[in-house]
C-alpha cells in the first residue's frame, strides 16, 4: 500500500489498523537536540480521544503514546522517532454483522475495489483511529515550531450549520440525533500564528495547496477554505485585496482576506483555514446497501460512533497543519545561497 508517508524533510509514516495490536508513526528528519518526552504528546492525543464529551463516541481508547526511539536524555537525537499507541477497547465483535457488507459513506466498497481484501473490523487502515498516530507526530512538529514562535489553535465553529457558540441549540441537536440514530456535518477553524513571510513554494508545492491536501487527507473532510475561501469568488478585487502598510518598520497588511498566503508563500499574517466535515457515516438508521457478493440488503449500524466529527477532528487539523509547516520551514532553509554560505561559514570559523 503506497501513500502512508507524508512530507519531504520532516517525514511521517503512519502504520497500523484500528483492530490490530497497535498503531503508530515513524518520524524521520526531525532535527537533533529538540527537548521531547511523552508529556509533549499527551495533551494532543487526549483532545482526539473518544469518550470525552457528550458529542463523541463512548469508545474508550487509551491513546497514550510511547516513544520507542530517537530520543536520548530528553532530547531528539536526529534518528527516526518511533511512536507507538496500543489498541484497546476494540469490541471487534461489534463489526461481525459488517463482514462482506459495504457501509454507505465508508471506504469499504472502494477499498475492496482497489485491494480485493479488507479488514471489516472498524475500517482497518481507513479508520479514523489512524488519525491518533498523525496527531502524535503533529505534536512533535508543533513542539519544534513552538521554539520558533509558530503556534496552532483549532476550534469547532459550527455543527449542522448552527454556530458552536449556541451551546443550547447544539446540545438539543445532538440529543435529537442520538435519539434518532442519525449524524450531522460540522466545521472546524484552524489558525496558524507566527509564520514568517517567505514559507512555501510558488508552483506545485504552494503552501495553501499543501495545507489543503493535508486537510483533505483527514477522513470525512469535504471542503477547505483558506482566508475568505469560497466567499472570494463573490467578492471584488477592491474589497478582497489586502492593502499593504508599514507597522513598526515592517511590511504588514491592513486586512487578511488572503488567509496569510500569497502566491503559495506565507505573507506573515495569520494563516486561517476552515475545514468542513461530512456527517459521520455510521448511523443506526436503516440504510440500503449491497454485500460484496452482489446481493442487496438493509443495514443498521450498532456500534459506538461519533454523531458529529468536528469535536474530535479539530486537533487532527492542527496536527496536519503542524506537519506541513515543520516540513515547509525546514525546506525553506535551502532556499537561499546566502543562508547556505553563512551556515557553513559560521561552522568553520
Ligand atoms: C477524528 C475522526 C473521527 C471519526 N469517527 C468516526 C466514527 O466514529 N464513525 C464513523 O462512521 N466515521 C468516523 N469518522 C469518519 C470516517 O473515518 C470517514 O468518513 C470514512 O473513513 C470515509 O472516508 P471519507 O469520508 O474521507 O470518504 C471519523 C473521522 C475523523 C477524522
Amino acid at each position: 500500500m503506497s501513500g502512508s508517508v507524508f512530507g519531504t524533510i520532516f517525514t511521517v509514516t503512519t502504520w497500523g489498523e484500528s483492530h490490530g495490536r497497535a498503531i503508530g508513526a515513524v518520524i524521520d528528519g526531525c532535527p537533533a537536540g529538540l527537548p521531547l518526552d511523552e508529556s509533549d504528546i499527551a495533551p494532543y492525543t487526549e483532545r482526539r480521544r473518544p469518550g470525552r464529551s457528550a458529542l463523541s463516541t463512548k469508545r474508550r481508547e487509551d491513546d497514550r503514546t510511547e516513544i520507542l526511539s530517537g530520543v536520548f536524555d530528553g532530547k531528539t537525537t536526529g534518528a527516526p522517532i518511533s511512536l507507538l499507541i496500543r489498541n484497546s477497547d476494540q469490541h471487534s465483535s461489534d463489526y461481525d454483522a459488517l463482514l462482506g457488507v459495504y457501509r454507505p459513506g465508508h471506504a469499504d466498497y472502494t477499498f475492496d475495489a482497489k485491494y480485493g481484501i479488507r479488514d471489516h473490523r472498524g475500517g482497518g487502515r481507513s479508520s479514523a483511529r489512524e488519525t491518533a498516530a498523525r496527531v502524535a507526530a503533529g505534536a512533535v512538529a508543533a513542539k519544534l515550531l513552538r521554539m520558533t514562535g509558530v503556534t496552532f489553535e483549532s476550534r469547532v465553529t459550527a455543527i449542522g450549520g448552527i454556530p458552536f457558540s449556541d451551546t443550547e441549540a447544539v446540545s438539543a441537536l445532538i440529543a435529537d440525533l442520538r435519539e434518532k440514530g442519525d449524524s450531522v456535518g460540522s466545521e472546524v477553524e484552524c489558525v496558524i500564528r507566527g509564520v514568517p513571510a517567505g514559507i512555501g513554494d510558488p508552483v506545485f508545492n504552494k503552501l495553501d495547496a499543501r495545507l489543503a491536501g493535508a486537510m483533505f487527507s483527514i477522513g470525512a473532510v469535504k471542503a477547505v477554505d483558506i482566508g475568505d475561501g469560497r466567499q472570494a469568488s463573490k467578492e471584488n478585487g477592491s474589497s478582497h485585496n489586502d492593502p499593504f502598510c508599514m507597522e513598526n518598520g515592517r511590511i504588514t497588511k491592513k486586512t487578511n482576506h488572503a488567509g496569510g498566503i500569497l502566491g503559495g508563500i506565507s505573507d506573515g499574517s495569520d494563516i486561517n483555514l476552515h475545514v468542513f466535515f461530512k456527517p459521520t457515516p455510521s448511523i443506526s438508521l436503516l440504510q440500503h446497501t449491497v454485500r460484496s457478493d452482489g446481493t442487496e440488503t438493509g443495514l443498521e449500524i450498532h456500534g459506538r460512533h461519533d454523531p458529529v466529527i468536528a469535536p474530535r477532528a479539530a486537533v487532527v487539523t492542527e496536527g496536519m497543519a503542524a506537519l506541513v509547516l515543520a516540513d515547509s520551514m525546514l525546506i525553506n532553509m535551502t532556499a537561499r545561497a546566502d543562508s547556505f554560505i553563512q551556515f557553513y561559514a559560521d561552522r568553520s570559523s
